[in-house]
């Protein structure tokens, strides 16, 4: 059987590492995680202390970092050096600030040709932001996840409260849009559906009807 390429784009917390996740563990492909990736480098550079508008200075701390992504049975394991920073890469400082980092073109350069290698032999489910414009032009099947703004604050907000996190709705709406806007308006490779992209509106749609509807999809394709 052939061994696909799934791309699978969208703004945040569209339930794209959701739904990912579960497609490769249905398919026994990878899946790889691009924001962890993004997230890790943010982690690293703001634990350095270093000034997240300096381009040079961010891409020099990623050109020393070794990032690793396994699968584990709590979704997936991110590892910078062989450090496990699975948890400390989702604060809200990191999420806050991951955007800054992700706008410099010498980042999103080196972060490219990492997301190309871990793809070269197929068999993947990427998502993230520029996977079917940019990372993965060619892969078979490409998605474009979207909910509004207030059903995706809503599902975190559900999220963080079954945690035992602190949350508040307002401000993760004011959050989740300000860093659409930055994603959405950077010059390098911004958020965008690709012109080949098949559009889901999940607003209105459970995790396993979203499954459901991209695995169809697969299918023809396989
Ligand atoms: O997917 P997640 O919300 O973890 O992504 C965190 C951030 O990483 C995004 O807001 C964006 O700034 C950046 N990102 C990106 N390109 C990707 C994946 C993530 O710029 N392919």
């Amino acid at each position: 059987q052939k061994k696909l390429s799934v791309a699978i784009d969208g703004p945040a917390a569209a339930g794209k590492s959701t739904v990912a996740k579960i497609i490769a563990e249905d398919y026994s492909y990878i899946y790889i995680d691009t924001g962890a990736m993004y997230r890790a480098l943010t982690f690293k550079a703001l634990q350095e202390g270093i000034d997240l508008k300096d381009e040079k200075a961010v891409a020099d701390i990623l050109s020393k970092m070794k990032i690793e992504l396994h699968p584990s049975k709590d979704g997936q394991l991110v590892m910078i050096n062989g450090e496990n920073v699975s948890d400390v890469i989702r604060t809200n400082e990191v999420t806050n600030n991951v955007s800054f980092v992700a706008m410099h073109s010498l980042v999103r350069e080196e972060m490219l040709k990492r997301q190309r290698q871990l793809a070269i032999e197929g068999g993947v489910v990427m998502d993230g932001r520029d996977i079917g414009t940019h990372v993965l032009p060619n892969a078979e099947l490409k998605i474009f996840l979207r909910a509004s703004v207030e059903e995706r604050a809503k599902r975190r907000h559900e999220e963080n409260v079954k945690k035992g996190f602190s949350s508040n709705y307002e401000q993760l709406k004011q959050e989740i849009a300000n860093r659409d806007k930055l994603d959405s308006e950077r010059e390098v490779a911004p958020l965008k559906k690709a012109e080949d992209a098949i559009e889901i509106d999940t607003t209105a749609l459970s995790i396993q009807d979203v499954v459901r509807k991209i695995e169809d999809y697969l299918e023809e394709r396989l």
